[in-house]
């Protein structure tokens, strides 16, 4: 949430703190800003909206330099406006900051007969108005940053600048990832290796607390008690550097459409040559647990509930899900035979990290993440790879259905260290990759059913046992891209109240495959359907026999019942893409959403 850039420099900065933002865009796109000292002076562009627009303005305005910090920007405290944009200035200062400082209402007052008093909305202008008033109270630039820091209460990374500086940038990290690298006479700053791969192969990530000094030579780096301390560096993935849409027209498309590839990849990493599981990572000893908490947010919750179904029915262990912001609030119980897991994209979701915090040292945890350098990675007691590989789009896709697969191969260790059986639901597993893309060959006919979506102001979803939740991710997709209200129910839970929203203007999307449920589902579905319901019927050809009068029928591969999540997730994506995309949305980029929450 927010994107954070700095360069010292040996030539102009501009362009490539510009450069490095476009690729930290998917972290927050309302507005962004660039501040350099060129020959010891201080100043700074900024524009609302993407970043298009800050380019723009510096092609008319250029802001010359050889030391800069960039920021892009999600609104917390404040609109989107340019005054709201970072980076914020006060006097000889000026900083940038992702997170969100909880007690600046206290310092604005105290510092109200002090300077000029705030010219925005935000909580980080009051980081700089404090290191103004220490700096004008005599301390140097460093003393000034870290004393404002022992006063700052909340979560932040931050980079500042400082008039007259030409070879001094100071950066913190509390509860946000920031990264620093030197290289060629310059030095670098990011919120992660994404920002950072075209300018450098090393970078080091700042420890909790930790807040560093940089010129274009050094860097000395101090710990949350003012101690110096030493980092190690990690070479950045040769991953982190590639981002090409590969001919797509948006990151979703080309996300959805490598499913297959990158689901192949993962299980490779997890299933066994003789049809066992392996976790390279680590072993996760289930002998002992009676109880697995999961906890996530938004898409990685669905895949938590997802695998509730299949962690009770496969190992009958009670599973309960939790999306984080209750959870870490909640104080629950750990009891002892406890079992909880994480599972976060970024790794670095503020609720998620918090929830992991509240559960490290008291019982076992495991995370699940695609970023394996993130802070949920790092400090869970194991962290296991989703291998889905960068995901830019802000809806999230591949990740999601790679979640699955290995919540599914947990699920299946589960069960084996139980004394079942899973020989053959590990060779169904080891199938996915090629049904997904056989279902991918029904986009046509998705894309068909969305244009028709589109005319649709509220859509339900509808689906039993494991499909209840993918109906949940499907509503997800569809609202955050096309912007179209959508809810999801269990399909038994339909009559209890959400029925009467049911008539001819309410698309209801209905996933079922023939499975166990299916004659209940299918009850559903008529009820639906006697009140002029129009139902989308997603389902296999031995489904699409059996129900007739739907108003549209995709049809998927038949595969066995108990992973027919992963598959659906195919047809949920595409029917939420091809519907924005005849709305017109911003597919990649919707509005008030950005792609890593850091705050709470
Ligand atoms: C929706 C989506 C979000 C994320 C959620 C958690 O498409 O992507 O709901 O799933 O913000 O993010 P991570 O997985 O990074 O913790």
């Amino acid at each position: 949430m927010c994107g954070i850039v700095g360069v010292l420099g040996t030539h102009e900065v501009s362009p490539l703190i510009l450069e490095a933002l476009k690729r930290l865009e998917y972290r927050g796109y309302d507005s962004a800003g660039i501040a350099t000292v060129d020959a010891g002076h201080l100043d700074r562009r900024r524009a609302v909206g993407k970043l298009i627009n800050l380019s723009d303005r510096l092609v008319r305005d250029p802001l010359p330099g050889r030391s800069g910090i960039g920021h892009t920007r999600w609104a917390t405290h404040g609109g989107p406006t340019e005054a709201n944009a970072h980076p914020h200035r006060a006097g000889p200062v000026a900083v940038v900051h992702n997170g969100i400082i909880e007690n600046h209402s206290a310092i604005r007052a105290e510092l109200r007969d002090r300077n000029r008093g705030p010219e925005s909305e935000t909580d980080t202008e009051t980081i700089a108005l404090l290191v103004e008033t220490l700096m004008a109270d005599g301390l140097s630039p460093r003393d000034a940053v870290q004393a404002a820091l022992a006063r700052l209460e909340g979560a932040f990374a931050l980079a500042f600048l400082f008039d007259g500086e030409d070879d001094l940038m100071i950066v913190a990290r509390r509860g946000s990832p920031l990264a620093i690298s030197h290289g060629d006479g310059e030095a670098y700053v990011g919120s992660d290796a994404i920002a950072l791969a075209p300018l450098t192969d090393r970078i080091t990530y700042l420890e909790e607390g930790d807040w560093a000094i940089l010129t274009r030579t050094d860097a000395q780096i101090f710990d949350a008690e003012n101690r110096p301390v030493e980092r190690s560096s990690a070479p950045i993935t040769p991953e982190a550097g590639r981002i090409e849409k590969g001919g797509h027209r948006h990151w979703m498309a080309k996300e959805i459409a490598e499913q297959p590839a990158v689901l192949a990849a993962c299980l490779d990493h997890y299933l066994a040559a003789e049809g066992g599981i392996v976790l390279p990572e680590g072993e996760v000893d289930f002998s002992a647990v009676t109880r697995i908490v999961m906890v996530a947010c938004g898409t990685a919750s669905y895949a938590c509930l997802t695998a509730k179904y299949w962690i009770e029915r496969l190992a009958g262990i009670p599973v309960e899900v939790d999306v984080a912001s209750e959870f870490r609030y909640r104080e629950p119980p750990l009891t002892p035979g406890t079992l909880a897991i994480f599972v976060s994209q970024s790794g670095e979701t503020a609720d998620t990290l918090a929830a992991l915090r509240y559960c490290r040292g008291r019982i076992p945890t495991v995370a699940v993440v695609n970023v394996a350098s993130s802070s949920i990675a790092r400090e869970a007691d194991i962290a296991l790879p989703i291998h889905a590989g960068r995901e830019i789009g802000v809806a999230s896709t591949k990740a999601f259905t790679c979640q699955l697969a290995v919540l599914a191969v947990l699920a299946l260790h589960a069960a084996a260290s139980k004394g079942s059986e899973i020989a053959r639901d590990v060779a169904e597993l080891g199938r996915m990759p090629a049904l997904l893309s056989q279902a991918l060959g029904t986009e046509d006919e998705l894309e068909a059913i969305a244009r028709d979506l589109a005319e649709a102001r509220d859509v339900l979803f509808l689906g039993r046992g494991a499909m209840y939740p993918l109906a949940l991710e499907g509503a997800l997709k569809l609202k955050e891209i096309s912007y179209i209200h959508a809810e999801a129910y269990a399909a038994g839970e339909l009559k209890h109240g959400p029925i009467a929203l049911v008539d001819d203007s309410v698309p209801v999307i209905v996933f079922a495959p023939t499975d166990a449920l299916f004659a209940k589902t299918a009850s559903n579905v008529q009820e639906v359907m006697a009140r002029g319901g129009r139902v989308v019927l997603v389902t296999d050809a031995g489904g699409a026999e059996r129900i007739e009068g739907a108003w549209r029928v995709a049809v998927m591969p038949t595969i066995a019942p108990l992973w027919a999540p992963l598959l659906y997730a195919i047809p949920a994506q595409l029917l939420a893409y091809h519907t924005a995309i005849a709305k017109g949305t911003d597919v990649d980029q919707p509005r008030n959403l950005a792609k890593s929450v850091t705050v709470e």
